[in-house]
């Protein structure tokens, strides 16, 4: 393997993933941001990004010489052969992936890259961005290439490393298997094709994972009414390989910076083109549907009104392992009970006390047992693993009522049960 030297910019949790595993794999990597205290903070070795392996690899990196940061992607490129687009593409007016921070680094490098350099787009963003950057570029020695990235925030560096599969898309075929080779060591399938096909297979993959997710929420839903239950059913149906276990998990919905971002995202561009994308607008709106259907489970739990209720909430991030907030289903739901006038408090280990927009929701305090103190109810609302282990007698002793609400089916009923608990899942029937 070559080493190359590779400038990165952006470091949010995949630009810093990307350029901290391209180091570890033996190329010599040069990140870029434009905000100079993340940079100082990075330079000196501390990753303030709740991603395990993530600071190891960053000391490592440093410690080595392979990893460098710096302020300002000019600076990044000026001795690159590769250099990695990993800014945020935010979702823009009426559902569009907004690219003003793609456009103005093209526009800040477009003089300073070598000759011969290969811009490498791993940011998420429409299907031609690969063709305009080439266009805004303007310079017929420089080739871009689209290699979208997969990695679950909380797992990143794991999925980085552990890929299923590598994409790289361009027009310029010596480019795109220059790009492939830097992951040559990881030995995962690699789908060479053109950058259209590379970009559209990033909104495929999350698109379809939405979709896989409102359909098990939408038969948990069924399960109830049948008086099935869904563990059983969609372990039932996960064994099918062409299905898959994975991501059968019903919950309060789907959310995070990737999945809703990019299912508007897709929805505007099949618009564009004239393709009413029916299955996809099912999806998202099965998804919202399942926020207002949790409110509702927990509200009859209840026994038919929030107004005045306290309630104590476990978990308020988008999923376990981060501490990303971002179109959090567990925030949704917060806010739609305190729209019925439920009194909230919450715990999740991800947050700390002072949450700008949260605090005015609800009250975030540091231990979970103080969330059940005088409660109504509990409602479990993100799958942090510690929840499991909670010492279920004394959140019995410290309740007010009696009912527990598990969004995730995360909890063990019977633990409960034993503890003189109700346990209210989704899907499932009801252990009293
Ligand atoms: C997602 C994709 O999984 C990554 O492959 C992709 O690279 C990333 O978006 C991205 O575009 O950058 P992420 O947003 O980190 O990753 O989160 P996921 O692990 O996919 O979870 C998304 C949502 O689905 C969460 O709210 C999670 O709680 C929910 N979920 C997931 C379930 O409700 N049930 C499941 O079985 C799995």
């Amino acid at each position: 393997m070559f080493a190359r030297r590779i400038a990165v910019v952006g470091s949010g949790y995949v630009g810093l993933t990307t350029g901290a595993c391209l180091a570890s794999l033996g190329h010599r990597v040069i990140c870029a941001d434009v905000d100079p205290d993340k940079v100082d903070r990075l330079s000196a070795g501390r990753v303030s990004i709740l991603e395990p392996g993530l600071s190891e690899l960053v000391a490592e990196g440093l410690a080595a010489g392979r990893l460098e940061f710096v302020l300002g992607a000019s600076k990044a490129v000026l001795d690159a052969e590769v250099v990695f687009m990993c800014v945020p593409t935010p979702m823009g007016v009426g559902g569009a992936a907004d690219l003003v921070a793609v456009e103005s680094v093209i526009s800040e490098v477009r003089d300073l890259l070598p000759a011969g350099c290969v811009v490498v787009n791993k940011s998420t963003v429409p299907v031609g961005t690969a063709e305009r950057m080439h266009q805004l570029l303007n310079r017929p020695d420089i080739a871009v290439v689209s290699n979208p990235e997969f990695l679950r925030e909380g797992s990143a560096v794991h999925d980085f490393l552990n890929p299923d599969r590598i994409v790289v898309g361009s027009s310029a075929q010596d480019a795109a298997e220059r790009v492939a080779a830097l992951y040559a060591r990881l030995g995962a399938p690699t789908v060479l094709t053109d950058a259209p096909s590379a970009e559209l297979v990033k909104y495929a993959a999350n698109c379809f994972l939405a979709m896989k997710l409102s359909y098990v929420n939408a038969i948990a839903e069924l399960s109830e009414r049948l008086g099935a239950n869904v563990a059983d059913v969609t372990e039932g149906i996960g064994y099918d390989r062409r299905i898959g276990q994975a991501f059968l998990q019903p919950g309060p919905g789907w959310g995070g910076s990737c999945l809703p971002k990019d299912t508007h995202a897709l929805i505007q561009a099949a618009d564009a083109v004239d393709f009413d994308f029916m299955l996809l607008r099912a999806t998202i709106d099965t998804n919202t549907r399942q926020r207002q259907r949790i409110v509702t489970k927990i509200r009859e739990a209840c026994g038919g009104s929030l107004d005045g209720v306290r309630l104590g909430l476990l978990g308020l991030t988008f999923k376990a392992g981060t501490d990303d907030l971002r179109d959090s289903p567990a925030l949704a739901v917060a806010e739609l009970l305190r729209e019925e006038g439920a009194e909230l408090t919450a715990y999740d280990p991800g947050v700390a006390h002072a949450v700008p927009g949260v605090t005015d929701t609800v009250r975030v305090v540091d231990d979970a047992y103080e969330v059940a103190k005088g409660a109504a109810g509990l409602v479990l609302l993100t799958e942090w693993p510690e929840f499991r282990t909670l010492d279920w007698a004394r959140v019995a002793s410290l309740l007010e009522g009696r009912v527990v609400v598990d969004t995730r089916n995360h909890l063990d009923p019977d633990v409960l049960r034993r503890a003189g608990l109700s346990w209210r899942g989704v899907g499932m029937q009801p252990v009293d």
